[in-house]
């Protein structure tokens, strides 16, 4: 087969170190089977599935459910993230080396959807990574700092009457753990990086040597919080959609590299979970179909970044940080290639109806937005072409 690339961009398959498939437990928002079409569309060829499923993946009979129907599937490399602890708010370790060497090689560890607030559990998962060679993933977030939040605290959230969600919840544990992690050696990796305050402590972190990486979300590099303005949950989103002033530094900590790469935190949800009222809605949106596009939009057209650095936070990097050998690197002549072509110049309007996604949660529904994916191949077999699954 052969692919006309005139004009257009050759980039690694992408990784996705953050994406929520809800299987098993709520396959009526999203599958293994519809999440990985939406992962192939977007231009990705591996996917770390979050632990935060029903039930928790927290050991090993789970992970390799999930790694086994993702491989069935065909379309993404599907790595399941195994839960730090045992149950969502576990007040016990997972058996971490059982599901590092289950059938999944689990990689990834993560509190995502939850939090070890205790810090002498997250001493001690740290201690048991290193032994692993694996890494911890933090969700960022200081639970008894956001008890009853409901958006970034500040003028917005108290004239509009929401609990503020201060950016010190996410920065004093992000700090916490950076120094668990310095002293116990160990590497760490903060998900959902929110505030201009995080980039600093991981500027700080980095200096004094700690193994420590970050991921942002497209949405924390575009959105603010001026759209509480509209009531709308699509918005909600954990961790919330900060001032415009954190997103312009994140997006200039992403391009320096205090931030390593850029994470969808893609979190499907129901309909009658999100269209509600504000207090109620689920928090969490699609992003798997848009990355790219957002990241064009914020940090190509803006000249943060070059094609090469896109390469770098959608695919190398990430690689690197989950232990993929075999993504998001250039090929050998006759190995077979992971990669995603996009037309830089091409623009397409979201609708969320017409994801791939059982769920519709897109924040961007009727935007035109540039940077299309023409063809994602994972392994040398193209599994996406001009919007269609093959
Ligand atoms: C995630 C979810 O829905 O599972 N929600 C979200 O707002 N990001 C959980 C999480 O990443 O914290
Ligand atoms: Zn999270
Ligand atoms: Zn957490
Ligand atoms: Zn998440």
């Amino acid at each position: 087969e052969v692919i006309e690339a005139n004009g257009q961009v050759l980039l690694p398959g992408f990784v996705d170190l953050h994406t929520h498939l809800r299987e098993p437990g709520r396959e009526d928002t999203e599958t293994i089977d519809t999440g990985s079409a939406a992962a192939a569309l977007g231009g990705y060829t591996a996917v770390f599935a979050m632990a935060n499923t029903d039930p928790v993946a927290d050991n090993a009979v789970i992970v390799d459910h999930v790694w086994r129907r993702g491989q069935e599937v065909g379309l993404v490399d599907v790595h399941p993230v195994g839960a730090v602890t045992v149950g969502l708010k576990g007040e016990k370790l997972a058996e971490l080396g059982t599901m590092a060497n289950s059938q999944a090689r689990v990689k990834v560890f993560s509190d995502d959807g939850l939090c070890v607030a205790d810090p002498l559990l997250m001493r001690r998962a740290l201690e048991y990574s290193t032994a692993l060679d694996v890494v911890i993933a933090q969700h960022a977030e200081e639970p008894r700092l956001t008890v009853g939040a409901q958006a970034h605290e500040g003028e917005r959230a108290a004239r509009l009457g929401y609990t503020g969600w201060p950016a010190a919840a996410e920065e004093s544990i992000v700090a916490r753990d950076c120094l668990l992690a310095l002293h116990a050696n160990a590497r760490l990796h903060v998900c959902h990086v929110s505030t201009s305050g995080t980039a600093d402590v991981l500027r700080w972190a980095k200096d004094r040597g700690t193994k420590v990486s970050a991921e942002v979300t497209p949405h924390h590099l575009l959105l603010t919080d001026e759209r509480l303005a509209t009531y709308d949950p699509v918005n909600k989103v954990n961790p919330p959609l900060r001032t415009e002033s954190d997103a312009e530094k994140l997006r200039a900590a992403l391009a320096e590299g205090v931030i390593d790469c850029v994470a969808t935190d893609h979190a499907p949800h129901a309909v009658q979970d999100k269209d509600t009222e504000w207090t109620a809605a689920r928090p969490g949106m699609l992003g798997l179909q848009t990355a790219l596009s957002i990241v064009t939009e914020t940090m190509v057209r803006t000249g943060l970044l070059d094609w090469r650095g896109v390469a770098r936070v959608m695919s190398e990097r990430p690689a690197e940080i989950g232990n993929l050998a075999d993504q998001g690197r250039p090929i050998a002549v006759g190995e077979p290639a992971n990669l995603a072509l996009v037309d830089p110049d091409a623009e397409w309007t979201v609708r969320g109806a017409e994801l791939a996604s059982i769920a519709a949660n897109t924040p961007y529904e009727g935007m035109r937005l540039p940077g299309v994916v023409t063809a994602t191949l994972l392994r040398g077999r193209t599994t996406a072409r001009d919007g269609k699954i093959c």
